[in-house]
């Protein structure tokens, strides 16, 4: 009989393993947590709570913001804003970074996050998510600023998800391994259910959007075309699965194993709140992540809604796939 683990025990476990921890961090994830599980129960009625459809606003993407995209906005600004342990934020909806509110206690870390990714799919039941990533405050005022959010992605000290699914989960790494915990209702605690997940070094399922097909660079091409090969030696061809939600593509994917491509040359998604805390969930879980020319966590950030190509799964599979943008691209220089 597996033991009960809670998610917060979890993370009170991982705490004790730094011996400089004073609590905050659990602290800080819990009141994450909080808003995660309202969240999830709006999600999960959303259909009769007049909470779906489109607000009459855009947001800095240019994209339409939907009323859930602002519901769990204001959800975690309300849960994390008072937590005490933040210094600033920054999230894929707001054009600059949030400061913490007048009055509110500052602390050490930074959190930025996606919102709600998927929202496309937020009509049509499909699964969608919220992407979290912490920093540690690099500069000296007490209130953060833009410097303390333009970090690299190997600088975070924990990264995860929360994905609102047939069931919802919490996925997250701080550096030791990468835990997923699922969601009792009837409790309202996320109970450990993949302890230590480690992401297959090859897959079979390759996820991109091929309605993109003719904006794609030659190396991508190439590659897609060698997945769909017939080589039975080499467990091909692959079989292509894309929802359209970043968190639920990847989440298969790390699972069950295979690649994630949302390639440039500019890219779609965002660095900080999509492609750096998903990057570090991937390597903890012997993954990896890259633009095509370089690492994911090794990007230069410049501003707070850049965006980059995301290339991001099994180790092999995606080293597979840089080979052939560096043959293409190298050879498309000459
Ligand atoms: P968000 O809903 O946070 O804006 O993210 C949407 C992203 C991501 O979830 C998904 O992988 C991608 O958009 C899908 O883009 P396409 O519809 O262009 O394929
Ligand atoms: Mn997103
Ligand atoms: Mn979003």
């Amino acid at each position: 009989m597996s033991k009960i683990t809670t998610v917060q025990q979890h993370i009170l476990d991982e705490e004790r393993l730094h011996p400089t921890a004073t609590g905050d961090f659990t602290q800080l994830l819990t009141s994450l947590i909080v808003a995660a599980k309202i969240i999830s129960r709006e999600v999960n009625k959303a259909g009769l709570v007049k909470i779906l459809g489109e607000t009459d606003n855009v947001n800095v993407h240019g994209e339409v913001v939907m009323k859930l995209d602002e519901f769990a906005q204001q959800t975690i600004y309300r849960a994390m804003g008072d937590c005490g342990h933040l210094c600033v934020m920054a999230s894929e909806e707001s054009e600059n970074i949030i400061p913490i509110p007048d009055g509110g206690k500052r602390g050490r870390y930074v959190l930025m996050f996606d919102p709600l990714d998927g929202s496309s799919n937020i009509d049509v039941n499909a699964s969608i998510g919220t992407i979290f990533s912490i920093h540690r405050k690099v500069t000296d005022q007490e209130d953060g600023c833009e410097v303390d959010c333009l970090q690299h992605g190997w600088k975070q000290l924990a990264a995860g998800y929360f994905i609102y699914g047939s069931s919802t989960m919490m996925v997250y790494t701080t550096g030791n391994g990468v835990h997923g915990f699922t969601l009792d209702p009837s409790l309202g605690e996320f109970l450990l259910s993949h302890e230590r997940i480690t992401t297959p070094p090859r897959g079979r399922i390759y996820s991109i959007n091929e309605g993109n097909a003719t904006k794609w660079d030659l190396g991508t091409r190439r590659y897609i075309e060698h997945v769909k090969e017939d080589r039975k030696e080499r467990g091909h061809p692959y079989s292509l699965r894309y929802i359209g939600s970043l968190v639920a593509d990847f989440h298969r994917n790390l699972l069950k194993g295979g690649i994630f491509l949302y390639p440039g040359p500019k890219g779609k998604l965002r660095l900080l709140y999509e492609a750096n805390p998903l990057a570090m969930v991937a390597e903890q879980a012997g993954g990896s992540a890259t633009t095509g020319n370089m690492r994911i966590l090794d990007v230069e950030p410049t501003s707070l809604h850049q965006r980059v190509p995301l290339i991001i799964g099994s180790r092999e599979d995606v080293a597979e796939y840089e080979r052939f943008y560096k043959e293409s691209t190298g050879a498309a220089a000459d």
